[in-house]
């Protein structure tokens, strides 16, 4: 299917990054739902995100964007606080791409506002571990679903509090309006020359 292979290439350098297991599992899961994930944009309402996160594949934009925040939030912790584990860093690479899976998938014309407990237990259902699941699942900060029955409050108290935060802030900062970092579009942009010529003039895009 042209979207599963597509899907692979667009996130190609964030799943190198990512170990066998969880690179196995993530690929099977882009041949479970390419449809919602690889063409709607990403919010419904237009209230939440910038003008490219509304565009056809807006959804895909979004999650890129995620990915590369997280990267820089990783990086400013681990010099400023400390080491984070790598088996660690690897479930929040993966809760990155993961993060909005359920984001539409019920019905075709607005998205799931639980699509955080959506997204983790479709995660749990395919084997991913509790971090990648949890992180999902309170990936909202304090609007997550969970934490709105008690009126947003608890996150502090949730298992592996500091790196779910990780996560939450790098959705923050992608889903504001300001951030319109251009990543290429999956049906026209040229990866592979983007790969081969990386650090030359004209293919400086930050994530290569
Ligand atoms: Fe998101």
């Amino acid at each position: 299917m042209q979207e599963y292979s597509l899907l692979v290439s667009y996130f190609g350098e964030q799943l190198k990054l990512i170990d066998t297991e969880n690179r196995n599992r993530l690929i099977e899961v882009f041949k479970e739902v390419p449809e919602d994930f690889y063409y709607k944009p990403s919010t419904s309402s237009n209230r939440y995100h910038n003008s490219i996160d509304n565009l056809t594949h807006g959804l895909l934009y979004h999650t890129r964007r995620v990915c590369i925040h997280l990267e820089s939030i990783m990086k400013s912790y681990t010099m400023v606080v400390g080491e984070i584990k790598k088996v660690d860093i690897d479930s929040l690479r993966t809760a990155a791409i993961l993060h909005d899976i359920c984001k539409w998938s019920l019905n075709g014309t607005h998205t799931n506002a639980n699509h955080d407990t959506l997204g983790s237990d479709y995660a749990k259902s395919k084997g991913f571990n509790d971090l990648v699941c949890e992180a999902i699942r309170y990936h909202s900060g304090y609007w997550s679903t969970d934490l709105l029955k008690n009126g947003g409050k608890g996150l502090r108290e949730i298992p592996h509090f500091t790196l779910i935060l990780m996560l939450h802030l790098a959705d923050m900062t992608a889903s504001s309006a300001d951030d319109v970092m251009f990543i290429g579009n999956p049906e026209t942009f040229d990866f592979d020359a983007m790969r081969n010529n990386r650090g030359k003039e004209g293919y400086d895009v930050r994530w290569w």
